[in-house]
């Protein structure tokens, strides 16, 4: 899979990935990360990318020619085109599964008040929101659909790692526990210790449901 992301600011997405299943997975060839200055795609000697906004208003506004341009540049026949804003589509795990089966994705992430709206009606496929809350721009957002969608390509966890996380899905997580078997007082539950595997099994799935319903009832 490749991956190519537009944006203002490419050095924020240097730590990310170059660390952990993200390098790792780069270093393995299983998907290939690219990240352009949309600022490379201005003509004028001063590489604007936005303006003031039509009729008025508070913020500069994305303009559409350096995006334009970009993708005229990157985009194939069968990329997705992404656009992150607090207006999109939310972005959940079965939007990652989908991701995850693409060929080539392009997120474009944007960091004004807006953007041109020609972007969103002529150049873009989906737009993009992991939350209903508005950051100061989009490259977060693509970093944490990056990483989601990374994890789930073929090859990319290790078998163990993948059995881990997705085993109660989609309920949460059940309580895990290491040594030691006591600290300052507190206690690793008796039946984990038991080695009845049936019984475990059982109390991994009660607490998996009374987590979910307590925290996240709207999942079940
Ligand atoms: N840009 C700013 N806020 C965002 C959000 N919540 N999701 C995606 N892109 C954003």
């Amino acid at each position: 899979m490749k991956i190519d992301i537009l944006t203002l600011f490419p050095k924020m997405f240097t730590g990310p990935f170059a660390e952990s299943i993200v390098k790792r997975a780069q270093d393995k060839g299983l998907v290939e990360i690219k990240i352009h200055d949309l600022r490379d795609w201005t003509k004028d000697t001063r590489k604007t990318v936005d303006g003031r906004p039509y009729g008025g208003g508070v913020g500069m506004v994305l303009s559409v020619e350096p995006v334009y341009l970009a993708l005229k540049d990157l985009k194939k026949k069968d990329s997705k085109v992404v656009l992150l804003t607090p207006q999109g589509k939310t972005f959940k795990q079965n939007v990652a599964k989908e991701y995850s089966n693409l060929k080539h994705l392009i997120l474009i992430c944007g960091h004004y008040e807006g953007f041109d709206e020609r972007i969103r009606e002529h150049l873009i496929d989906e737009e993009l929101s992991i939350g209903d809350y508005v950051l100061t721009g989009g490259e977060l957002p693509a970093m944490i659909v990056i990483d989601t969608i990374v994890r789930l390509i073929p090859g990319v966890l290790e078998k163990e790692e993948a059995t881990v996380f997705e085993s109660f899905s989609p309920y949460l997580e059940y309580p895990q526990y290491t040594r030691p078997e006591e600290f300052k007082g507190w206690k690793v539950p008796e039946v984990l210790k038991s080695g009845n595997h049936k019984e475990i099994e059982k109390w991994r799935k009660e607490k998996s449901l009374a987590k979910t319903k307590r925290i996240r009832p709207d999942l079940i």
